[in-house]
Order: C-alpha cells, then structure tokens, then sequence
C-alpha cells in the first residue's frame, strides 16, 4: 500500500489541465454550469451538455457518470450534487463516498478534482477537502499480511485538487495533509485489529509503537513487563494474562509535541490481543472476532500516528494494556479475589469481564502523568452492541464538558458517540461480600456498570469512556474500521487549536 499523494494547483483551463481523470461536481441547476464544467465540455464536443441532455446523467445526489474525456483529462467523471442550496454535509459526505467508490475501480492512477464547482465557503472547502483526503486514503487500505492473493490495490496514486478561488492553496494544502494523517492512523487501527490473535500478540503491538516511536523524534516509547507490573502492585491486570502463555505488556507511549510544562492528555486502550472469555469460556460463534478486543489499543496507536504526522503542538500520552485472556490450569477462576494497583480488591464473578480488569490498573497508572484528561477506548461490552448497535460509540464522562467536546469531535467527523449515563444508582449494582467490587453489575445496564466500575479508579481526574464494541468492527464483510481515531485525532486538534 502506497500512500495517496495530495497536492493543490490552480489551473486556470481545466480542458488543458492534464489528468487521467477530471471530477466535475454538477448540480441540478443545469443552467449554472460551473466554469470548468463548460471548459471541459467545450474541449469534449459538447460530451457533458449531451449526457445531461440525453437524460444519462441527471445531478441527482449519489449519481455519478464516467465520460471519455478529450485535450489533457483522459476521463471526466461528473458526480451528481443536487441542489446548490441543499449541499450540507450530508451531501458533502455523499459526494466523497461516490468519489471514492469510482477511484476505486477505475484504473486511472491520478485524478482532479474542481473544487470551485461546489460554490462552497472556505469553511465547508476545507472541511471537505479534509474528509476527502481521509476517506480516499482510508479507500486504499488492503488486508494483505496472511493471504497470498491479497485484493487489488486502488490505482490511484495522486489526488490534485483545482482550488481556484476557493480557498487559499496554504489552507487548501493543510486540509488535506490532516485528512490524510487521520486517513493514515484509521488504517494503522484497522490493520492491527485485522491481524490474528497469533500474530497481533502482546509483543506484537509493543514492537509497532517501539517502529511507530522510530520514526518521530518527538514520539519515545517503554514497555513495562510483567515482573514490573507486580512490583506496582497492578494485580488485576496480571489476573487476566495469568493463563496465557503470552506475557502482558504495559505499552507507553510519549509524545511532547507541546510546552514540556503542559500537561498531558492520556488515552488508555484496552489490548486483549484475543478474548477467549478464560475459565468463563465465550461460546464457539463468532469467537474469532474476538481478535479485535485490543481495538481500543489499535485506536490508541491509529490517533499516535495521526498526531506526529501532522506535528500536533500538544503533549499526548498513549498507554495500551495488553494482555490475552485464556483459560488454563494457572487461570484466574471465577470467584477468585484480587487486588488492583489503586489497593481495591476485586472478586472476579467472571473471568469474561476482564477489560475492565486490565483497564483499572492502566487507569491508575495514568495518573502519574498529572493529567489534563484521560480518555479510555476499549471494545468493553456485548451490552453496548445491543443498545446503540454499530453507528455510535458509548460515551461515558465524569465532567459535562469532556462529554461535551468529545461528541462535538465525533459530529465533526462523522465517527460519532453517543452519552449513556454514570449515574450514582448505578453503582449499587457492584456490591461484593468478599471484595471491594465485584467485576460485573448482573444483567442490566451492562455497558452502565462496566463504565460504573472503572469510574472507582478515575475519580481524581477530568475521564471519559469510549465503547466501541459496536463501532470497530464490521461483521459483514469482517474487518476494523479504525474508529474511533477520527474522532480522537480531532478531540486532539480542538486542543491544540488546530
Ligand atoms: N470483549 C468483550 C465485549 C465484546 C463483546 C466486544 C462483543 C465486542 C463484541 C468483553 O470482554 C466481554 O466479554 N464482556 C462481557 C461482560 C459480561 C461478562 C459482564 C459481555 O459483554 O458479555
Ligand atoms: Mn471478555
Ligand atoms: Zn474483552
């Protein structure tokens, strides 16, 4: 996989202009050809005004039609816009949904897009632009480590965009370099979400943010091993790994992009390289995607990515507790009492709770790092898939206004969350006679109690939960949609003004 490369011109005839594949947004106000379009048809023999006059294309939402162009563009490929005045967001993600499905498939290896024919403001330009750059590199993402014939590879290899009067060519350029960052660090998350349970172990996600760390002199990296883990005391995390052969990683990672005075923002991802449920045992459906139970790690180091790539001005710390939870005769049993880092003891009701377990722990080492915010991500409950289903993250947040900026990042760009409760009745679901917690809440609120019981561990700093249980994983095709690192790389950027 190659990365799309993205550049901004400004081309004064779009019929000269050379490109194997010019894109021509059209309204349904036909009158209103843009510029370009008329330049292009002009040079085409009239090839555009033919179509829209033979009833081939008509500029409704979502329709597309690929013409043999003529002088420098090989292909004209007009995309249907609507009307001018209904082009929102919605409209505008539609647009790049078709653009991506067609550059998919076809074999030009560059294309151009004229801007100027959406009559957009320099905010929604940029905005577009932005998504664009991200979905089109997202689009080129293949699965390719353990098949022989892996899928064909998107051809196209340039993406110019033709800004005239749009907006500056700077913020045109800025626009797209951070669509493709946050295009860059989704496909990281889902390539590591994608790999087996064999390969994607706990080392293995330590040695990608060790190669992640090498190449950005502002990104450092240590992992904590196990014997280090029991000197702090973190027993509930050891409690999961106990029956694996593969030993648990505490993964750190640094960025100081900003004042070395400033404090740092924290993400915390759950690694469970593979959730065989342990003693607990899940059934046989489906166990195999339980692969992706480390997609809150994949999501920690996907948003890593996406922050050095584009030099964000802020400092980022990034913790992944990894570990895989197996049964076996050194297993951790049900009923078995343990005690966490922060000195709670825990009596483990199901060894199939253990998110939950390795998350504790990293929670509290967090907050060493004398916090701004923490954020926890992790594929925690069955609970969440049931009640929001794959469209929204489960929200969780001790402070309205963490709440509050983490949905507007997940607005921002479409990778959205959705607020659930942590309310204080809840937390009369976790009483034990043996411990301090039980792990699990009994039947209902499942995702509510999960998020009840690591609120015991973070309630010294500014926290928020992310479930994405439903969110990182597509069962039909399978396969990770690195979310939700668009929504943190853009939480990440608000920060830093960006
Ligand atoms: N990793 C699972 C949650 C999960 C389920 C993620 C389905 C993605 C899809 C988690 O470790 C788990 O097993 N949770 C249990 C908790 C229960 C034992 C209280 C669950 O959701 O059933
Ligand atoms: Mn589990
Ligand atoms: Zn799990």
């Amino acid at each position: 996989m190659t990365a799309i490369t993205f550049t901004v011109r400004d081309v004064a005839d779009a019929a000269t202009a050379s490109s194997q594949c010019a894109i021509v947004p059209v309204f349904k106000e036909r009158k209103k050809l843009s510029v370009s379009a008329q330049q292009l048809d002009k040079s085409s023999s009239g090839a555009i005004k033919a179509a829209l006059s033979l009833g081939d294309f008509s500029a409704n939402k979502g329709e597309t039609q690929m013409l043999a162009g003529a002088g420098g563009a090989k292909r004209i490929l007009l995309v249907g816009c609507g009307e001018m005045k209904k082009f929102d967001r919605k409209a505008a993600r539609e647009f790049t949904q078709q653009v991506c499905k067609v550059l998919g498939s076809t074999p030009a290896t560059d294309a151009m897009l004229h801007l100027a024919a959406l009559g957009l403001k320099q905010d929604e330009a940029s905005w577009l632009l932005g998504y664009l750059a991200r979905h089109l590199t997202t689009a080129s993402y293949r699965y390719t480590q353990t098949v022989s014939k892996p899928k064909a590879a998107m051809r196209l290899s340039r993406f110019v965009v033709n800004n005239s009067g749009s907006l500056t060519s700077r913020a045109a350029k800025t626009a797209l370099a951070e669509g493709k960052a946050i295009g860059l660090g989704v496909n990281e998350a889902r390539n590591l979400a994608d790999l087996p349970g064999n390969i994607c172990t706990p080392s293995y996600l330590a040695s990608s943010a060790r190669k992640l760390s090498r190449s950005h002199a502002k990104l450092s990296v240590s992992i904590l091993e196990e014997k280090k883990m029991r000197e702090l005391g973190m027993g509930a995390l050891l409690s999961v790994s106990a029956g694996s052969h593969q030993a648990a990683k505490l993964i750190v990672m640094n960025y100081k992009g900003g004042k070395s005075s400033q404090q740092p923002h924290v993400l915390v991802g759950k690694g469970i390289t593979f959730d065989s449920g342990g003693i607990s045992l899940k059934p046989g459906a489906k166990m195999d995607e339980m692969k992706y139970d480390m997609g809150g790690a994949a999501s920690v180091l996907g948003t890593m990515k996406a922050i050095t790539e584009m030099e964000l001005p802020l400092n980022v710390v990034g913790i992944v507790a990894a570990a895989e939870n197996m049964p076996s005769g050194i297993a951790t049993k049900p009923g078995d009492v343990v005690t966490s880092m922060a000195g709670i003891t825990i009596e483990v009701l199901n060894t199939d709770a253990e998110g939950r377990l390795v998350l504790c722990d990293a929670l509290t080492y967090a907050a060493r790092f004398k916090p701004d915010t923490v954020i926890d991500i992790a594929t925690l409950t069955g609970a969440c898939v049931v009640a929001l289903g794959s469209h929204a993250t489960g929200l969780f947040a001790n402070q309205d206004k963490l709440a509050e900026q983490l949905l507007a990042a997940g607005t921002e760009t479409h990778d959205r969350a959705w607020r659930l409760p942590l309310w204080d009745d809840y937390q009369k679901q976790l009483k034990s006679n043996f411990a301090d917690l039980p792990n699990i809440g009994g039947p209902g609120g499942g995702s509510i109690t999960a998020a009840c019981f690591l609120a015991r561990f973070t309630e010294d700093y500014s926290w928020a939960h992310l479930d994405i249980a439903g969110s990182a994983w597509n069962s039909a095709p399978k396969g990770a949609t690195g979310r939700p690192v668009a929504l943190l790389t853009r939480y990440l950027m608000d920060r830093a003004g960006r």
